[in-house]
């Protein structure tokens, strides 16, 4: 898929090169076609139980600012599938107020969130153009951004310019260069620039790096690691035909139709297939757990079972990096595919002492550790509370064949005793905003979701390139 930039339309709005700087006011004002003020309209009907469950939950309103400090005014810029997931959990987090969302498809989800804000008395505005957004309200303190991957940069620099804080959704970008402009225009602005990689901030992850891997080494050595999302068989997105953005104007923001707007991860210039994807959140445990980025990945890959037309990017990937950790030699492997949802996500860290398998999701894996038979007991991680007690693997009684040398003696199992009580999102979304109150520090700042897209985005190169690719230490930090 080419972007716009390259078709030949017009770009008014079209990510243009990130070190153009500053917002142009011209630009602005041809923003200003748009919508700010919006009239009710209740076709969301489907998606307010989630808010309704929100608000019944929500510890304070959102809207009222908190004894210590008034309420940070915040923007969603990008209220598609993910946005409605990070406002559901913005919703219940004490002293924010939403004054502001802004989203190109003004007909659909842009209407569908401002009025169901209104629900919750909180009166945002409505922009389809961000330039203006930023332009006309002056007290916003931070911005949310969850468009498409290509357009992160873009909007992430020139909210950073404006002088607010910024949580920007993973993929930091699908370009390395232009992360690398992202990490610059935090530094020089002094803003903070969270990524939305959220496992970060994850009790259970936290518990288990800080707790099970530094504090107790219940893994020993790490030698090997695995990873995988396996997914089922899915549709194209559609949209309601009446819904429809017109063409013109789909394409001054990059996008050829609504295909493409709809389907934006699985082409070329706009995401990065599901390798960036979903693989991005696991890759990004393998380094933070190992303790350092790889030295080297090898991948296969392909777009097997899709229409290549419509799925430039790979169904199928398997990589393996090679790691060299504090500790020693690593390898990891990684796979996502799209076509078999078996064993679903998950992460396994593999050490001499033990194996620790978790997973953000509550439903399955939700965390647990095996220790090696030959390893020193956990009796005291046990009575600390930092595990739980083992649940013994028995022997099949029913079995008429019996044991022999090959087998290997199950481990125990022991639960890691953490589990999410709020959203998946709602843990990374509070650690930026007490961030920006001075009370956290980020948990997945601009220099550490940079080392994750280096990390990321080479598995693509390495398909192509139908060979092991080497990372030099340079690659994964930014020069000031
Ligand atoms: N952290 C996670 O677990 C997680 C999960 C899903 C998606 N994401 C990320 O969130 C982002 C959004 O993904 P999604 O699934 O919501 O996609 P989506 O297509 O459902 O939503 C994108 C929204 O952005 C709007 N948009 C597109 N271009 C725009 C522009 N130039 N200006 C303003 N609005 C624009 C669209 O109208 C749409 O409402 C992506 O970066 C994705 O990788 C993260």
């Amino acid at each position: 898929m080419k972007q716009s930039d390259s078709n030949g339309e017009t770009e008014s709005a079209t990510p243009r090169p990130i070190k153009e700087g500053k917002i142009e006011r011209r630009e602005v004002l041809q923003g200003l076609s748009s919508l700010p003020t919006l009239g009710l309209f209740g076709y969301s009907l489907c998606r307010q139980a989630a808010y309704e469950d929100a608000q019944d939950r929500q510890r304070q309103p959102t809207s009222e600012p908190t004894a210590r400090r008034p309420a940070i005014q915040v923007a969603l810029l990008g209220a598609g599938a993910q946005g409605e997931v990070l406002l559901n959990s913005m919703l219940r987090i004490p002293g924010l107020y939403v004054r502001a969302v802004c989203d190109i498809w003004t007909e659909y989800n842009l209407k569908r969130t401002v009025n169901t804000l209104k629900k919750y008395k909180i009166e945002a505005n409505g922009y389809e153009d961000y330039r203006e957004m930023l332009e006309r309200e002056k007290d916003l303190e931070a911005v949310v951004v969850a468009t498409p991957d290509f357009w992160h940069a873009r909007h992430t620099i020139d909210c950073l310019r404006a002088g607010k804080h910024v949580y920007c959704e993973k993929e930091m970008s699908n370009s390395l260069e232009d992360a690398g402009q992202m990490v610059l225009a935090a530094r020089e602005t002094g803003r903070l620039l969270q990524i939305g990689h959220q496992r970060r901030s994850h009790p259970r992850y936290q518990h288990c790096y800080r707790k099970l891997l530094r504090e107790a080494n219940l893994l020993g050595r790490i030698v090997t690691a695995y990873g995988q999302w396996n997914r089922s068989v899915k549709p194209d997105q559609g949209w309601p035909k009446r819904y429809a953005i017109p063409e013109e104007r789909l394409k001054q923001y990059g996008y050829p139709s609504m295909a493409h707007f709809r389907n934006w991860r699985w082409y070329k210039g706009m995401g990065g297939g599901p390798i960036v994807d979903l693989g991005s959140h696991q890759i990004d445990i393998f380094n933070w757990f190992l303790g350092s980025p790889p030295d080297y990945v090898t991948a296969s890959g392909g777009t097997d079972y899709y229409d290549p037309k419509t799925h430039e990017w790979y169904d199928t990937v398997m990589a393996i990096y090679e790691y060299s950790t504090p500790a020693g030699k690593a390898r990891a492997y990684y796979q996502t595919q799209t076509t078999n949802g078996s064993q679903g996500y998950f992460e396994t860290f593999m050490g001499d002492q033990g194996t620790l398998v978790l997973s953000e999701s509550e439903a399955a894996y939700s965390g647990a550790i095996y220790r090696e038979v030959s390893a020193p007991a956990w009796d005291e991680w046990v009575r600390r509370g930092y595990i739980t007690g083992p649940k013994v693997q028995t022997v099949r009684q029913d079995s008429q064949i019996p044991l022999d040398v090959r087998e290997s003696v199950s481990p125990d199992e022991h639960r890691i005793p953490v589990h999410l009580t709020v959203p998946y999102h709602q843990s990374h979304l509070e650690n930026f905003f007490q961030s920006i109150r001075g009370e956290a520090r980020l948990n997945c700042p601009a220099e550490t979701g940079y080392e994750t897209a280096v990390t990321v985005l080479k598995v693509n190169e390495a398909v192509e390139a139908h060979r092991r690719l080497s990372f030099r230490p340079g690659d994964f930090r930014v020069p000031s």
